[in-house]
């Protein structure tokens, strides 16, 4: 007998793969009005802080990274729970894992299995009340007005993401002087491609092979060099002033336990020429916005330097946004910690850092309430779902990064919001120049 609209009738998890390869957890959940899918992606320069990401750790299989026992989790503990819920009440939905999960790290079921339900209850809660699934969101958070985000295109892929030497992970074009998202496409896909004939041109063939997040990785290791290829490209293209950069050095993957940072962590010799102190990075950066186009830094400082934190902040922070990733992990709490000792100005917003949609709509509330910037965010390994376009528009985020404008599971995202832009069509608002801050309080 079919359900009604809005309860669950059904709700499956199986094993499946991300864009590296690597096992994740995919949700099927069933109501009157269907099934609806979603999958959780995966990060690699994960923050310590962040919800639990389960994992077998049987050695013999995936190299301990299956997630059978979340699939398990999920088939025999929430399904059997959940079904009759009412999936219009995703408050409800996500406290119900919460508690049946019973930890603060979601660490017993695993914040892997817990958010695929989350997302998948929101898809079944935007079908049921018969309204786009940005729209369900920004109903969801109150807010009156969803604003399509400017895309930062990662095109310089460094860090873990990659097999250069560059020490700093990802570095963004992001063109906040188009007149709509599918004109943001254009000046980013160009700008894209004139960056690899640069590429090419100065390194070679070798040079334009690129990193987990479809990035070019070429043989470069420092700051600058990234930012005079990104300088380059983006005036050949035509765009210099309407296509800004943001950089994420995600500077947790090269602290020390001797508290420096290591400039040189993935260079074959390694020696102490790398070493930088909190104050010195903060230096480093101060030097890099003075002479580059700029607008965002993510992650300058390790995830538990809140002192270095807040004096980039200070000295910084009033001309440009200061994300934290690792150091907030989308987390309420932590949050609030940074708001209190002004550490940054902006949330990055990863829904698996958390685990459930509730709490990151709660999260990007308390972010959006300080005056902060919000960036939505995929992670480095991620699958075909697209939620996260939808959340961006419905949380009216104002920026989003997806990674390169190449490789389908980033480029989905991308192609959601086109479809978004259509379907408004004159209602359409594309944040442009108001991509820090966009109040949601009615
Ligand atoms: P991750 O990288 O998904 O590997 O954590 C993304 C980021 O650091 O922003
Ligand atoms: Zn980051």
């Amino acid at each position: 007998m079919p359900g009604q609209a809005s309860t669950i009738t059904k709700i499956v998890a199986r094993q499946i793969f991300d864009s590296r390869g690597k096992p994740t957890v995919e949700v099927d959940l069933t109501t009157g009005q269907g099934m609806f899918r979603a999958a959780v992606p995966s990060g690699k320069s994960t923050g310590i802080h962040e919800a639990c990401e389960l994992r077998d750790g049987d050695k013999s299989m995936y190299q301990g990274a299956g997630v059978l026992t979340v699939v398990k989790n999920v088939n025999e503990i929430l399904a059997p729970a959940m079904l009759g819920m009412d999936v219009t009440k995703q408050a409800e939905i996500d406290q119900k894992m919460i508690e049946l999960d019973g930890t603060d790290n979601k660490g017993k079921l695993g914040a892997n299995g817990i958010l695929a339900v989350s997302m998948a209850a929101c898809r079944a809660g935007a079908a049921a009340r018969g309204v786009p699934l940005y729209q369900h969101i920004a109903d969801l958070a109150g807010n009156p007005r969803p604003v399509l985000p400017v895309p930062s295109f990662n095109v310089i892929n460094g860090g873990v993401h990659a097999g250069n030497a560059l020490a700093p992970q990802e570095f963004m074009i992001l063109p906040v002087g188009a007149s709509g998202f599918e004109e943001a496409m254009r000046m980013g896909t160009e700008t894209y491609h004139t960056l690899r004939s640069i590429i090419q041109n100065k390194y070679g063939l070798n040079a334009v092979n690129v990193g987990d997040e479809g990035g070019f990785a070429p043989p470069i290791d420092t700051f600058e060099a990234a930012l005079d290829l990104l300088t380059e490209a983006i005036a050949a293209a035509g765009y210099t002033g309407k296509i800004k950069i943001g950089m994420d050095p995600a500077s947790s993957e090269f602290f020390r336990e001797s508290g420096e940072y290591d400039l040189n962590f993935k260079a074959a010799t390694n020696n102490e020429s790398g070493r930088r102190t909190s104050a010195e990075m903060v230096e480093l950066y101060k030097q890099l916005v003075a002479k580059y186009d700029v607008i965002f830094i993510e992650d300058p400082l390790s995830e538990d330097d809140w002192a270095g934190f807040a004096d980039i902040t200070r000295e910084l922070g009033s001309q440009y946004e200061i994300i934290g990733d690792d150091l907030l992990c989308t987390n309420p709490k932590r949050i609030q910690r940074a708001i209190e000792s002004k550490a940054c100005n902006a949330l990055l917003l990863k829904v698996n850092q958390i685990g459930t949609i509730s709490e990151s709509i709660k999260a990007v509330q308390l972010a959006k309430s300080a005056g902060w910037g919000v960036l939505t965010s995929h992670r480095s390994g991620e699958t075909a779902d697209d939620f996260i376009a939808d959340l961006s528009v419905g949380l009216s985020t104002g920026h989003i990064k997806s990674g390169a404008p190449a490789r389908s599971e980033r480029v989905n995202k991308y192609n959601q919001l086109i479809r978004i832009e259509q379907e408004l069509g004159s209602k359409a608002v594309y944040a442009g120049d108001n991509w820090r801050f966009i109040s949601i309080s009615a």
